[in-house]
């Protein structure tokens, strides 16, 4: 088995000495700026965890599978700053914005290569496996990006929509990394698939608490500038619970003009009142915690140590404990 503070000594090492090309400078530097700001680095984090449950130590390539997982997701949030038009990332400009649209378009495909270079380092015998599992993983990423996308401009999605949505755009990835982990690890198959329900349960709550984040967090920690899904009409699952509790509400918040900084400010506030009325709010928090309980089901029936299965329920609970 290997320890929290080892993975965290390590993951500190990858990406203190992360190398990529060097030019053109133009291609590079975006991705190395993001990189190197840093995010939390959850699916490497989870990819490690997993095949430390049945290693003790680092080999088999884990280390470039783990990376290619946070290059690959910095890769989609690249792209995804310019889909939701966001000026603020991770504390900094976003790439679009410090750059422009065109070089993080460039930036981010580049980037998506970088991933699956570093992928096929990992150990011949777990390549196949761990390709077929990425490749249907990336893909269904952008399938959830598009119904995002798409339901920007519809007046209403359901709650099970907004699910299979966000088990798309985010469950998926998390999902990944935990079971590539296993996978990597040589890991039994009905493990490697019950670490996959797990990732994806907690990609659903993470998913819903980025959402509340989104609208009730503090830009300084959050690191995204707020109410940025209220003004791009997204269908969060704040805005999809409040359209079940009181429509007329929340419609008439969300018909609000936009646009002017004063405009945006005070249509954000409304919203923010009526999911504060409806009690949204509270009901966020007890679906994420939910969500992660049920997480939590699935580590039960692997069958794991008591202390492994402790190491999950802490990566579970600091995921979702989060307020960045
Ligand atoms: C942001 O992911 C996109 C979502 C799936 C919510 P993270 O919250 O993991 O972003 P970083 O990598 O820590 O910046
Ligand atoms: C992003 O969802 C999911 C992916 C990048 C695939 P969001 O659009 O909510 O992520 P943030 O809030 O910009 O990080
Ligand atoms: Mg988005
Ligand atoms: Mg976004
Ligand atoms: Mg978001």
């Amino acid at each position: 088995m290997i320890k929290e503070a080892v993975i965290e000594q390590t993951l500190a090492q990858v990406f203190d000495n992360i190398e990529f090309t060097a030019e053109p400078k133009g291609l590079y530097d975006p991705l190395r700026y993001m990189i190197g700001i840093g995010g939390k680095r959850i699916r490497p984090r989870l990819c490690l965890t997993a095949y430390g449950l049945y290693k003790d130590e680092f080999a088999d390539g884990i280390l470039d599978a783990a990376t290619a997982l946070e290059v690959f997701h910095t890769f989609t949030l690249i792209h995804d700053d310019i889909m939701d038009n966001a000026p603020m990332r991770r504390g900094q400009a976003t790439v679009w914005k410090k750059w422009s649209v065109n070089t993080a378009v460039l930036s981010g495909d580049v980037m998506n290569i970088d991933s699956y270079r570093r992928l096929a380092n990992i150990n011949a015998s777990a390549l196949p496996a761990t390709l077929k599992l990425f490749n249907t993983t990336a893909a269904q990423v952008c399938e959830g990006q598009q119904l995002d996308m798409e339901f920007e401009s519809c007046p209403k999605v359901k709650m099970t929509e907004y699910m299979k949505m966000i088990g798309l755009k985010t469950g998926v990835l998390i999902a990944c990394a935990a079971k590539m982990g296993a996978i990597i690890a040589d890991a039994p198959k009905k493990d490697a698939d019950l670490l996959y329900d797990y990732g994806y349960d907690l990609g659903i709550a993470f998913q819903i608490a980025d959402d509340y984040l989104d609208t009730f967090g503090d830009v300084k920690t959050f690191g995204k500038a707020i109410g940025g899904d209220i003004l791009n009409d997204k269908k969060t699952w704040l805005l999809t619970r409040a359209m079940e509790k009181d429509a007329d509400a929340v419609g008439r918040a969300m018909a609000l003009p936009s646009g002017t900084p004063e405009q945006d400010k005070a249509k954000i506030d409304a919203v923010t009142a009526v999911y504060r009325d409806l009690g949204i709010d509270e009901d966020a928090k007890y679906e994420i915690l939910k969500y992660t309980q049920k997480s939590m089901e699935h580590v039960c029936k692997i069958g794991l140590t008591k202390v492994k299965e402790e190491m999950l329920a802490r990566y579970a609970d600091k995921l979702v404990g989060r307020t960045k």
